[in-house]
């Protein structure tokens, strides 16, 4: 039994300050919430400031990329290392990143390698364009991510990791995927392609969240289907009642 992992994806939102309020109000509005994994990702600035409020909490902690070496001449990068000082999880891959810094699927491999070197889970996202989406491209193209992703990981590695399926038409646009047809892409091109890899009890291990305009009023029918685990949420995780109402509804 996989349990729901519901991760807050601030981006670049919430100063310090801001992110200690936000974290606050999380932090007690879940308290009592079980059977569901609630993590926060803010950005690097606030990630202290928050450790400190989610410590001795059920609420985890999460960055939002870092780079694969451990420590050198990398101006303006953060390490595994440095990370694993402050956080337990760290999103790789996201659709942003590879779209607007340039990411690829080998970089994204070495990152994935990295974190789980120094004991940090890995969120990696994965999703197509709308071009590819159109196109009838979208499984081979996911397919290929998830691939180049796990390259070189070991089993007992590969289970550990979380994979998001976040159709890049979808991200904060308020269109979602059908429920079905997201839990489709994840059961063929993610789970499937696992399974292949690494045979069924792993795949059956790994969690995979859907990803792309989550809101408190369509999170029920992602949760409802047998192969996603939970969601990374951008926008609805800004704001304590919204982020509250995923929760309630993956738990
Ligand atoms: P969104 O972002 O919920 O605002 O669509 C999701 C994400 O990019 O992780």
């Amino acid at each position: 039994m996989r349990t729901p992992i519901i991760a807050g994806n601030w981006k670049m939102h919430k100063t310090v300050a801001e992110a200690i309020d936000l974290a606050h109000g999380v932090c007690s509005a879940v308290e009592n919430v079980s059977g569901v994994d609630v993590v926060l990702c803010p950005t690097f600035t606030a990630l202290s400031a928050v450790k400190n409020i989610v410590e001795g909490t059920n609420v985890g902690l999460g960055a939002q990329n870092m780079y694969w070496e451990v420590q050198g001449a990398f101006t303006g990068e953060i390490s595994p290392v440095m990370l694993a000082e402050l956080c337990d999880y760290v999103i790789l891959g996201h659709s942003e990143r590879r779209q607007y810094f340039g990411e690829t699927d080998e970089g994204v491999n070495k990152k994935i390698k990295a974190a789980l070197a120094h004991s940090l889970i890995p969120i990696v996202c994965v999703g197509e364009d709308l071009t590819q989406n159109e196109a009838g491209e979208t499984e081979t193209f996911v397919g290929g991510q998830v691939k180049a992703a796990f390259d070189g990981l070991s089993p007992d590695e590969a289970a550990t990791v979380i994979v998001a399926y976040e159709p890049i038409w979808a991200i904060g646009t308020g269109k979602t995927a059908d429920p079905a047809m997201a839990n489709g892409i994840i059961k063929t091109s993610i789970r499937g392609i696992l399974a292949g890899l690494y045979g069924d009890s792993v795949a059956e291990k790994i969690r995979v969240q859907y990803g792309g305009s989550v809101k408190p009023d369509n999170v029920a029918g992602f949760m409802a289907q047998p192969d996603i685990d939970g969601a990374l949420v951008g926008g609805a995780s800004l704001k304590v009642d919204s982020f509250l109402a995923l929760v309630e509804g993956s738990a």
